[in-house]
């Protein structure tokens, strides 16, 4: 089949590439230049230092005969004579802090591309053509992607939500190896020609093929997003939260007892100074406004947005109120700039808000490191020349007066041992994800003062 993606981020680009491995004609259309010069150089490094997602290199590569990314708009009117289908992959941020979707990235390529729809096949707009919601949209979008199209004259369409569900970090092979593919249709003609394009999928046993109507399979996103990120909350809010309480509990041995329940799973049990990424938050604030929009109350969804807030707060206020730590003049290592580990990702990373947390409280300095996502910090983060990168681990923590652990490199477990046995320094360790976990004890001996989420070890104590 012919497909079109407008959008080539993390969405666009894996769905892109996997659907060229499935044998389509694909064109992906874009507005940054940078971004498809790299994913259309054929450089896997190049490519993955772009998306920082194992894998994406070579699928793109592999299938470079099938697929081709593109800036000119006049690329993708040729291609919409033959196209089966447009897939929208377009950004949906948060509008501030008021829940609603930034809707803008969508309607100006909904609109243009409408234009051009009018003017396919010289005007008679004779091939069928299905418009698919790839972004994660609000509830009734189907509607609205409909009435722009019907606006501009556009016929012999549909209109598809298809969401998706993959994860940063592991897109590739998510996309490659999806546990469902949800598609919301309102005809057997439109669900025909999911079928066709997914048909890998439809035909794996491996695959739970849901199908839908668009309201059904676009709340599903939302609602799935907001289910997940409430056990986050749930973890660092109540779990971690009473393991701070009480100095006989550890974190991993309460959730050892937890997660041998099938009922409870054990998806998602780590304590962590924040949930950041690109979908969590604004999705869950997104069902939320739609929810009060149409009058219902939203009160577990905004308790679970405040208590991931909260956590971070919480978590920094620690240093000065448990290890009495005045942090004005101080040297500040931070590990981790992503989001998680396995991204460059930085969309509501902990990271951004520590940086402007530390400056506000006039630190001496923050010596950062991340494994991929420096480059994007710089460009993104604040803009302070407090601010220094390193590439090697060991140089950011030399001199700090605090490390401050942010996200959840496994490459950051090691330095542990190294901090332990070779480094002379004594930096307060706050640790956001338990990484050092496993030598809390003998850091603490070693007359570190460490304090956890979910815990604290300081030196007095027994
Ligand atoms: N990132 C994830 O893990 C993930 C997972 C599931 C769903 N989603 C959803 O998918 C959507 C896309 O997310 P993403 O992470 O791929 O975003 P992204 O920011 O990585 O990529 C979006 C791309 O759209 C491009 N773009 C913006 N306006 C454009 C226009 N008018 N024409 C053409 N291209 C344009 C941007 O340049 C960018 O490259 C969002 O709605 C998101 O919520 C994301």
């Amino acid at each position: 089949m012919n497909l079109i993606y407008i959008g080539s981020g993390f969405v666009g680009a894996c769905s892109a590439g996997v659907a060229a491995s499935s044998g389509h004609k694909v064109l992906v259309y874009d507005i940054d230049e940078s971004k498809i010069n790299s994913l259309s150089s054929g450089d896997h490094d190049r490519i993955e230092a772009c998306l920082f997602e194992k894998g994406l290199g070579d699928l793109l590569t592999r299938n470079k005969d099938r697929i081709e990314f593109t800036t000119q708009y006049s690329k993708l009117d040729k291609f919409l004579d033959t196209a089966d289908a447009v897939f929208m992959c377009l950004p949906t941020p948060e509008v501030g802090e008021t829940g609603e979707s930034n809707l803008s990235y969508y309607f100006d390529a909904a609109e243009k591309l409408a234009i051009s729809l009018t003017r396919r096949n010289g005007g008679t707009q004779t091939k069928y053509v299905v418009v698919v919601n790839k972004s994660t949209v609000p509830i009734d979008m189907v509607n609205r992607t409909a009435d722009i199209l019907t606006k501009a004259g556009v016929n012999n369409f549909g209109v598809v939500s298809n969401p998706e569900f993959l994860v940063e970090g592991k897109a590739t092979e998510g996309s490659l190896r999806p546990d469902r593919v949800v598609v919301g249709a309102s005809s057997e003609r439109d669900f025909l020609v999911m079928r066709q394009i997914y048909q890998r999928f439809y035909d794996s046993p491996a695959v739970q093929y849901v199908e839908v109507n668009p309201q059904e399979a676009a709340a599903g996103k939302l609602l799935a997003n907001f289910y997940l990120f409430n056990r986050l909350a749930i973890c660092f809010d109540v779990i971690g939260r009473t393991c701070e309480a009480f100095p006989e509990l550890k974190f991993e041995h309460i959730r050892k007892i937890l997660t041998g329940d099938k009922r409870i799973g054990d998806w998602g049990f780590y304590d962590s100074l924040y949930a950041g990424g690109s979908c969590f938050i604004k999705d869950a604030r997104s069902l939320s406004h739609q929810l009060q929009t149409v009058g219902y109350g939203a009160e577990i969804i905004n308790e679970t947005y405040l208590a991931n807030k909260r956590q971070l707060e919480l978590f920094l206020a620690r240093a000065e109120k448990e290890a009495g730590f005045d942090w004005v003049g101080k040297t500040v290592c931070l590990l981790g700039l992503a989001f998680k580990r396995d991204t460059n990702d930085i969309r509501n990373s902990p990271s951004l808000l520590i940086a402007d947390f530390l400056l506000e409280k006039q630190v001496k300095q923050i010596k950062a490191h991340d494994l991929a996502a420096m480059e994007n910090f710089k460009k993104y983060g604040s803009k302070s020349e407090k601010i220094s990168f390193w590439d090697d681990p060991k140089e950011a923590v030399a001199g700090a007066d605090v490390i401050v652990i942010a996200s959840d490199w496994a490459q950051f477990r090691g330095l542990a041992d190294w901090v332990l046995s070779d480094y002379n320094g004594r930096p307060l360790i706050m640790d956001g994800r338990r990484m050092w976990q496993h030598c809390y004890f003998d850091l603490q001996k070693a007359g570190f003062n460490i304090i956890p989420v979910g815990g604290s070890f300081l030196k007095g104590d027994k």
